[in-house]
């Protein structure tokens, strides 16, 4: 948002730091906007927040099945906020279609379609961040390669930036770390894609349902699938229990490690890994993907207790509402 601001208004983000945009004075300039997106959860409580900061209005689509309390804290950063009868990619139609009802409506979109790219390269070259910090913090523990990398996807946008910013960072590694994408069995489109092996995307469609909200959804980015499917060398299609065991594992590790917060679209590499080491109907996995004792395993666990009264269902009743 603050490139878009940035290029509205002449400038480079560069030299926009925080305090100037914020300022009454960029907004004199730049105007009244009103940010339009779809989200299960945290992408959207993310547009919100940034509009709220910058005087802007924001409105906000959830899907079916999304709960209350995602909805409130979306609404709390002051955006207007409705829960839809239809899945994640419908609401993004649907943010698309608002957009252009008002004057100066944008759309700030966590997926790319055809025509409809600068915005969300924007969002992944952001979550290039995560990776380059990941990078940066393995260093300085003396791991200079990891020999895996696990990411959750839903559209692929954040598995996008990860799988390409290591590809691109260990393309001289003597031996390279082998990427997993993994995502929740109901909205599997980027593992369908890779399965039918033709180049082309697939397309899940319906209610989505699953625990991992924030992946629960069925049409890939397009940016990204370009760079999965020549990039990511295992794709994989988890069952919700995958999510709640790495929400239990990572809240109660094994003696002396320590305890980690993570829910259920962060949780789910995590789960993966322990089912693939644990489990012995996985033993073909773990050998394909060469798991072992000397394994250096990278997971992304990218939310924690967003849902909390859930977060204590699951880890404390073993329910999923
Ligand atoms: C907690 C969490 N993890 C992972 C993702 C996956 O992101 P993407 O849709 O870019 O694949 C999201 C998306 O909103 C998310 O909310």
């Amino acid at each position: 948002m603050a490139k878009y601001v940035a290029q509205q208004t002449g400038k480079n983000v560069e030299d926009v730091p925080y305090d100037v945009l914020t300022s009454p004075q960029l907004k004199e300039e730049f105007g009244q906007a009103t940010f339009f997106t779809a989200t299960d959860g945290n992408h959207g409580r993310g547009v919100a927040w940034a509009a709220n900061k910058l005087g802007q209005k924001a409105v906000v689509f959830m899907p079916k099945g999304s709960t209350e309390y995602r909805r409130k804290q979306i609404e709390n950063e002051g955006a207007t906020v409705t829960i839809e009868e239809f899945n994640y990619d419908e609401c993004v139609r649907l943010a698309t279609k608002k957009s252009k009802e008002v004057p100066n409506g944008v759309v700030v979109q966590d997926t790319a379609w055809e025509g409809y790219e600068e915005i969300p390269n924007w969002i992944m070259q952001g979550y290039g961040t995560m990776a380059m910090e990941t990078a940066n913090q393995l260093e300085s523990e003396n791991c200079k390669v990891p020999t895996h990398v696990f990411v959750q996807a839903g559209v692929g946008s954040l598995a996008g930036a990860v799988v390409g910013y290591f590809t691109n960072l260990y393309s001289n590694a003597t031996k390279k770390p082998k990427l997993v994408v993994v995502e929740a069995e109901a909205a599997a489109c980027l593992y369908k894609g890779a399965v039918a092996d033709d180049g082309n995307p697939r397309i899940v469609e319906g209610d989505l349902e699953t625990i991992m909200a924030g992946l629960a959804c069925g049409e890939p980015n397009t940016v990204s699938w370009d760079i999965l499917r020549n990039h990511a060398d295992v794709f994989v299609s988890a069952p919700d229990w995958v999510a709640r065991l790495g929400m239990r594992v990572g809240g109660a590790p094994i003696k002396g490690d320590t305890p980690i917060t993570t829910g259920e679209s962060g949780a789910v590499p995590l789960g993966l890994v322990t089912a693939i080491m644990t489990m012995p109907e996985y033993e073909d996995l773990r050998k394909e993907l060469e798991l072992d004792a000397s394994s250096k395993v990278l997971c992304f666990s990218t939310e924690g207790d967003t849902d909390p009264e859930r977060y204590k269902n699951i880890m404390w009743y073993g329910e999923d509402r």
